[in-house]
Protein backbone atom coordinates (compact mmCIF):
# COMPACT_ATOMS: atom_id res chain seq x y z
CA UNK A 1 0.00 0.00 0.00
CA UNK A 2 1.16 3.42 -0.79
CA UNK A 3 2.52 5.86 1.72
CA UNK A 4 3.55 10.00 1.85
CA UNK A 5 5.12 11.30 4.04
CA UNK A 6 3.55 14.56 5.32
CA UNK A 7 5.11 17.51 7.52
CA UNK A 8 3.04 20.28 9.24
CA UNK A 9 5.00 23.07 8.74
CA UNK A 10 6.32 25.60 11.93
CA UNK A 11 3.44 27.94 10.77
CA UNK A 12 0.65 25.30 10.76
CA UNK A 13 2.15 24.52 14.49
CA UNK A 14 2.19 28.31 15.26
CA UNK A 15 -1.29 29.02 14.08
CA UNK A 16 -2.62 25.69 16.00
CA UNK A 17 -3.79 24.14 12.60
CA UNK A 18 -2.18 20.27 12.77
CA UNK A 19 -5.82 18.70 14.22
CA UNK A 20 -7.51 20.41 11.22
CA UNK A 21 -5.44 19.15 8.82
CA UNK A 22 -4.75 15.90 10.18
CA UNK A 23 -8.22 15.69 10.92
CA UNK A 24 -8.65 16.10 7.09
CA UNK A 25 -6.39 13.34 6.07
CA UNK A 26 -8.24 10.93 7.99
CA UNK A 27 -11.71 11.67 6.81
CA UNK A 28 -10.43 11.30 3.15
CA UNK A 29 -9.60 7.31 4.34
CA UNK A 30 -5.78 7.74 4.97
CA UNK A 31 -4.86 5.87 7.62
CA UNK A 32 -1.96 7.22 9.86
CA UNK A 33 0.93 5.06 10.27
CA UNK A 34 3.65 7.17 11.90
CA UNK A 35 3.55 10.21 13.77
CA UNK A 36 5.80 12.72 15.70
CA UNK A 37 6.72 16.28 16.73
CA UNK A 38 10.06 17.37 16.24
CA UNK A 39 12.47 20.21 15.29
CA UNK A 40 14.05 20.33 12.00
CA UNK A 41 17.94 21.12 11.75
CA UNK A 42 19.48 22.80 9.02
CA UNK A 43 21.61 19.39 8.46
CA UNK A 44 17.51 17.47 8.61
CA UNK A 45 16.35 20.62 6.13
CA UNK A 46 19.05 19.93 3.72
CA UNK A 47 18.55 16.34 3.53
CA UNK A 48 15.09 16.20 2.96
CA UNK A 49 14.94 19.02 0.80
CA UNK A 50 18.10 17.56 -1.27
CA UNK A 51 16.73 18.97 -4.24
CA UNK A 52 16.18 22.46 -3.68
CA UNK A 53 19.96 22.90 -1.59
CA UNK A 54 21.53 24.91 -4.76
CA UNK A 55 18.69 26.82 -5.42
CA UNK A 56 18.30 30.33 -4.80
CA UNK A 57 15.19 30.54 -2.30
CA UNK A 58 16.89 27.21 -0.16
CA UNK A 59 17.92 29.78 2.76
CA UNK A 60 14.59 31.49 3.14
CA UNK A 61 13.33 27.83 3.03
CA UNK A 62 15.54 26.78 5.28
CA UNK A 63 15.16 29.37 8.04
CA UNK A 64 11.49 28.65 7.63
CA UNK A 65 11.26 25.12 7.76
CA UNK A 66 14.30 25.28 11.55
CA UNK A 67 11.95 28.32 12.69
CA UNK A 68 10.01 26.15 14.96
CA UNK A 69 8.81 22.29 15.70
CA UNK A 70 6.91 20.38 13.22
CA UNK A 71 4.78 17.94 12.96
CA UNK A 72 5.98 14.66 10.85
CA UNK A 73 3.56 12.09 9.59
CA UNK A 74 3.10 9.11 7.43
CA UNK A 75 -0.29 8.25 5.90
CA UNK A 76 -0.98 5.21 4.10
CA UNK A 77 -4.09 4.37 1.21
CA UNK A 78 -4.63 3.89 -2.26
CA UNK A 79 -2.23 6.62 -4.43
CA UNK A 80 -1.84 8.43 -1.30
CA UNK A 81 0.79 10.63 -3.06
CA UNK A 82 -1.19 11.95 -5.44
CA UNK A 83 -4.12 11.60 -3.11
CA UNK A 84 -1.94 14.39 -0.68
CA UNK A 85 -0.96 16.19 -3.81
CA UNK A 86 -4.46 17.11 -4.32
CA UNK A 87 -5.84 17.90 -1.37
CA UNK A 88 -2.92 20.27 -0.36
CA UNK A 89 -3.04 22.20 -3.76
CA UNK A 90 -0.40 23.82 -5.66
CA UNK A 91 2.74 25.59 -3.58
CA UNK A 92 1.78 29.32 -3.36
CA UNK A 93 -1.84 29.55 -1.41
CA UNK A 94 -2.68 32.41 -3.67
CA UNK A 95 -3.15 30.59 -6.31
CA UNK A 96 -4.40 27.42 -4.40
CA UNK A 97 -8.29 26.85 -5.40
CA UNK A 98 -10.75 26.73 -2.47
CA UNK A 99 -11.21 23.64 -0.94
CA UNK A 100 -7.74 22.60 -1.31
CA UNK A 101 -5.60 22.97 1.86
CA UNK A 102 -3.11 25.44 1.18
CA UNK A 103 -6.45 27.43 -0.75
CA UNK A 104 -8.22 27.13 2.44
CA UNK A 105 -5.83 27.89 4.85
CA UNK A 106 -2.91 30.37 3.76
CA UNK A 107 -2.00 33.43 0.83
CA UNK A 108 1.98 32.45 1.30
CA UNK A 109 4.14 30.63 -0.87
CA UNK A 110 6.62 29.92 1.74
CA UNK A 111 4.17 29.60 4.85
CA UNK A 112 1.97 26.70 3.27
CA UNK A 113 1.24 25.01 6.08
CA UNK A 114 2.14 21.74 4.99
CA UNK A 115 4.49 19.43 2.88
CA UNK A 116 3.75 16.65 0.94
CA UNK A 117 5.99 13.86 -0.73
CA UNK A 118 5.66 15.01 -4.41
CA UNK A 119 6.67 11.66 -6.31
CA UNK A 120 6.03 7.31 -4.70
CA UNK A 121 9.71 7.51 -5.06
CA UNK A 122 10.16 11.15 -3.00
CA UNK A 123 8.12 9.39 -0.16
CA UNK A 124 9.71 6.13 0.32
CA UNK A 125 13.01 8.47 0.45
CA UNK A 126 11.39 11.07 2.83
CA UNK A 127 10.14 8.65 4.91
CA UNK A 128 13.58 7.34 5.74
CA UNK A 129 14.81 10.65 6.48
CA UNK A 130 11.94 11.24 9.11
CA UNK A 131 11.26 7.76 10.62
CA UNK A 132 12.53 5.03 11.68
CA UNK A 133 11.31 1.19 10.40
CA UNK A 134 10.79 0.85 14.17
CA UNK A 135 8.26 4.24 14.66
CA UNK A 136 5.95 3.01 11.32
CA UNK A 137 2.62 1.11 12.24
CA UNK A 138 1.64 -2.43 10.64
CA UNK A 139 -1.56 -2.57 11.56
CA UNK A 140 -5.39 -3.31 10.40
CA UNK A 141 -7.88 -1.07 10.60
CA UNK A 142 -11.22 -1.57 11.39
CA UNK A 143 -12.62 0.43 8.28
CA UNK A 144 -10.68 -1.85 6.08
CA UNK A 145 -13.26 -3.06 3.42
CA UNK A 146 -15.13 0.05 3.46
CA UNK A 147 -12.61 2.56 2.25
CA UNK A 148 -11.98 1.20 -0.95
CA UNK A 149 -12.76 -2.30 -2.64
CA UNK A 150 -10.60 -5.45 -2.70
CA UNK A 151 -9.64 -4.98 -6.50
CA UNK A 152 -8.36 -1.65 -5.64
CA UNK A 153 -5.99 -1.91 -3.23
CA UNK A 154 -1.85 -2.55 -4.64
P1 LIG B 1 6.75 21.09 -0.36
O1 LIG B 1 7.92 20.36 -0.99
O2 LIG B 1 7.13 21.84 0.87
O3 LIG B 1 5.59 20.14 -0.16
O4 LIG B 1 6.20 22.19 -1.37
P2 LIG B 1 5.98 22.03 -2.94
O5 LIG B 1 6.31 20.64 -3.39
O6 LIG B 1 4.62 22.55 -3.24
O7 LIG B 1 7.04 23.06 -3.52
P3 LIG B 1 8.58 22.83 -3.90
O8 LIG B 1 8.78 23.33 -5.28
O9 LIG B 1 9.03 21.46 -3.55
O10 LIG B 1 9.30 23.87 -2.93
C1 LIG B 1 9.55 23.55 -1.57
C2 LIG B 1 9.24 24.76 -0.71
O11 LIG B 1 10.17 25.79 -1.02
C3 LIG B 1 9.53 27.06 -0.95
N1 LIG B 1 9.68 27.73 -2.24
N2 LIG B 1 10.05 28.97 -2.34
N3 LIG B 1 10.81 31.49 -3.38
C4 LIG B 1 10.49 30.52 -4.23
O12 LIG B 1 10.53 30.66 -5.43
C5 LIG B 1 10.10 29.24 -3.66
N4 LIG B 1 9.76 28.17 -4.36
C6 LIG B 1 9.49 27.20 -3.45
C7 LIG B 1 8.07 26.81 -0.60
O13 LIG B 1 7.96 26.95 0.83
C8 LIG B 1 7.87 25.38 -0.98
O14 LIG B 1 6.85 24.79 -0.21
MG1 LIG C 1 8.16 19.70 -2.92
Amino acid sequence: MERSLILFKPDAVQRRLCGALLSRLETKGLKIVGLKMLQVTKELSAKHYAEHVTKPFYPLLEQFITSGPVVAVVVEGPGAVAVVRTMMGPTNGQQAAPGTIRGDYGVSRQMNLMHGSDSVEAAQREIAVYFTAAELMSYDSSLKGWVCAADEVK
